[in-house]
């Protein structure tokens, strides 16, 4: 390893801009910015550089729903996502958006550079296209019956029964998940990155970096499948860049999303005076590191190489990958509470009790992860509190009540101390090497070390015997010291606990180096409680929060609320938009037995509806009459067409059913409730 001081760039991916951060994505935030500040403590130019990733459909559709401008979503997300991050300890040397002026302006550079290069094509390609929305449509806003195992309403690109993927023209009844009719097929030009002219390269990169076993594997299937074109635009309305040159054309979300790595970390250097080039140039001597989840490692590892290099920006050193976090061994759900956001985790509990807990099971393998609730109790009690927090609790005390918290100026045991400062370098190599889980276990057998230490020479009953004064200094400065390069180690890990011990123990932030030290003679701070122990019903409380609104109700307590148990709340009945609306017309529907189309208008607006009226009523006596409408109701693609609304009426069904009286007089467009 390189001890010279480096010059490190890292990153870890870019969240969406239209959800909350969840312990999910948790996973790699904490990992990255535990190695960042390892690389930190040792003495590195390690910059951490992060944002938003903020274009694309879901977030203009997101916006739109909400009845806000993307830019007042994106700016409302990112806040909240900064927010949580720093809730986490999470310390970004830059938070950005790639909805910014730098990310445009190297969003063109590459793509200019890739254009000249001879690295793009233009297509013709026929895609699935919503004709109420007008707009085309990504794959996973199409729902339909799966082609292989027949699961109705899945995804447009893959069966979440069969975990099978497709293309959307697969699908049987296909329906657009905005406005439930059936998409048409639309042709359209796009835009094409010719991957396949970085084969080479790609395996050479490939070659001459250390990338994982996993990842490694992962490359050779996709060169032995072939590399193919990649479509990186998209169509008028996208939240997003305009290209260049192609009106109407957007760079797809995942073109413009890693260059907004380089745009922040631009930012940063036109905040700080920092070099760009010295990081990003060709012939740069930085390291660039990418942390990502195995699903984007396609984006990572084959687009994102190819396009540094044909736009002449260096190559990433390395790509580092990681697993997906389960909860109790299953997926997080919000049924059973484990979906948990950030925001919530922080209203009860200790983020350092979860950055110690994925510490101790982050390995550098590409494998998932598990979050058990019952472990992570014992474990952090046990060894954060039971442990290593002992070692000062047993110590301190007497060095502030006797000894004017003056720490001995000789050591009880300074073979100990040796032997704990003698795994710092292996500690050090766990840590480059992200195997975090394996660093803990060994700085946690130092801790029992000490711990065994102390129990052996029991400082209370020396201070109560008449063992020398001297003696009680001198064990409890062994212990001090002892518990101070474990938390040298810990440092990275347990940030906002290194600050209280550094405010305890004096000194200025602890560096790794400072291992080396000793602070025998050296005056500390009286010791307050550095961290309690997680309790159980914190734990629940927070599973209990997390549960989704449907499932959190209050259970049924008697059994007259037993037999209503399927009550709806008023919030429930609110969310319905009840109208009175006019029939204009109204006719039978050929091959329907007990339906007719109704035309109605509601407010400004012309509705069809299908209704199952045909027995009840003749077509002719409806026209002119009140109804009322369910007016949000989502349209349902039906046999005979797209019913936007639903009729309500009263009565048992049959010829017994009865709409308003003709003379309801409202004004049609009138809310109900
Ligand atoms: O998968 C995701 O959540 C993406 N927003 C990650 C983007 S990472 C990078 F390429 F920007
Ligand atoms: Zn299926």
């Amino acid at each position: 390893m390189n001890h010279d001081k480096r010059k490190i760039l890292v990153t870890s991916a870019l969240p969406y801009a239209n959800g909350p951060i969840h312990i999910g994505h948790l996973v790699e935030y904490l990992q990255t910015d535990i190695w960042v500040r390892f690389q930190k403590m040792r003495g590195h130019d390690c910059y951490y550089v992060c944002a938003d990733d903020a274009h694309g459909t879901p977030i203009m559709l997101k916006a739109e729903e909400a009845g806000v401008t993307p830019e007042e979503l994106i700016e409302r997300v990112g806040v909240e996502h900064q927010r949580d991050f720093s809730g986490f300890g999470i310390e970004f040397d830059n938070y950005y958006s790639t909805h910014s002026a730098e990310n445009r302006e190297i969003s063109e550079l590459i793509y200019g550079r890739l254009k000249d290069g001879g690295h793009i094509d233009h297509k013709i390609i026929t895609q699935a296209y919503d004709p109420v929305k007008n707009l085309f449509l990504p794959d996973r806003f199409i729902r339909g019956t799966c082609p292989h195992c027949a699961a109705p309403d899945q995804y447009g690109d893959s069966c979440e029964n069969c975990s099978r993927t497709y293309s959307p023209n697969d699908l049987v009844d296909p329906v657009s998940a905005l406005s439930g009719v059936t998409p048409e097929q639309r042709e359209s030009e796009h835009l094409f990155f010719k991957l396949a002219n970085f084969e080479d390269m790609l395996k050479t990169w490939l070659a001459d970096n250390d990338l994982q076993a996993g990842v490694v594997n992962k490359l050779n299937e996709w060169f032995d499948a072939g590399l193919h074109d990649w479509d990186i635009s998209r169509d008028a309305p996208y939240f997003g860049f305009e290209i260049p040159g192609e009106p109407g054309k957007y760079f797809y979300v995942w073109l413009d999303a890693p260059i907004g790595y380089l745009a922040s970390f631009k930012n940063l250097c036109n905040k700080t005076g920092l070099d760009f080039d010295e990081y990003c140039s060709p012939d740069s001597s930085a390291e660039l590191y990418h942390f990502i989840g195995k699903d984007i490692m396609y984006f990572h590892t084959l687009f994102w190489p190819a396009m540094l290099h044909g736009a002449q920006f260096r190559l990433p050193t390395n790509v580092f990958v990681h697993g997906f976090l389960t909860v109790n061994g299953q997926k997080m759900s919000k049924s059973r509470g484990t979906f948990v956001t950030a925001e919530t985790y922080l209203q009860h509990l200790n983020p350092e009790y979860l950055r110690y807990y994925f510490a101790a099971k982050i390995a550098p393998a590409i494998e998932d992860i598990d979050l058990n609730f019952d472990d992570f109790q014992q474990r952090v009690n046990s060894d954060l509190v039971g442990k290593l927090v002992n070692i000062a609790s047993r110590c301190a005390g007497f060095l502030t009540r006797r000894f004017d918290g003056v720490l001995s100026e000789v050591y009880d045991d300074p073979e100990l101390i040796a032997k704990l400062k003698a795994a710092a370098p292996a500690i050090a190599g766990h840590y480059e090497a992200r195997d975090f889980a394996r660093a803990m276990r060994e700085i946690m057998m130092l801790a029992d070390a000490a711990n065994q230490y102390i129990d052996r020479r029991k400082p209370w009953v020396l201070a109560k015997t008449d063992g020398s004064d001297d003696e009680v200094q001198q064990v409890c400065s062994t212990g001090i010291a002892l518990f101070r390069i474990l938390m040298i180690y810990l440092k990275p890990v347990l940030p906002e606990m290194a600050s209280a011990v550094e405010r305890f123990l004096n000194c200025a932030p602890l560096m790794w180096r400072d291992v080396e030290q000793d602070i025998n003679g050296r005056e500390i701070n009286p010791f307050k409680p550095l961290m309690r122990r997680v309790e159980a019903e914190k734990l629940e409380a927070m599973i209990n929060d997390s549960k989704s609104a449907e499932q959190s109700q209050p259970a049924p307590s008697t059994p007259d609320d037993e037999a209503i148990a399927s009550h709806i709340t008023i919030e429930d009945f609110a969310k319905i938009d009840l109208r009175i609306a006019k029939i204009i017309a109204a006719k039978s529907v050929e091959g329907a037995d007990k339906l007719l189309q109704l035309n109605v208008e509601v407010g400004d607006e012309r509705r069809t509806v299908f209704a199952g009226l045909k027995a009840a009523y003749d077509p002719s006596q409806l026209e002119g009459k009140h109804v009322v409408v369910v007016a949000n109701l989502k349209p349902r693609k039906m046999r005979f067409g797209v019913s936007e609304g639903m009729v309500l009426a009263a009565g048992p069904g049959g010829e017994d059913i009865f709409l308003l009286s003709p003379d309801a007089g409202a004004a049609s467009g009138m809310e109900v409730k």
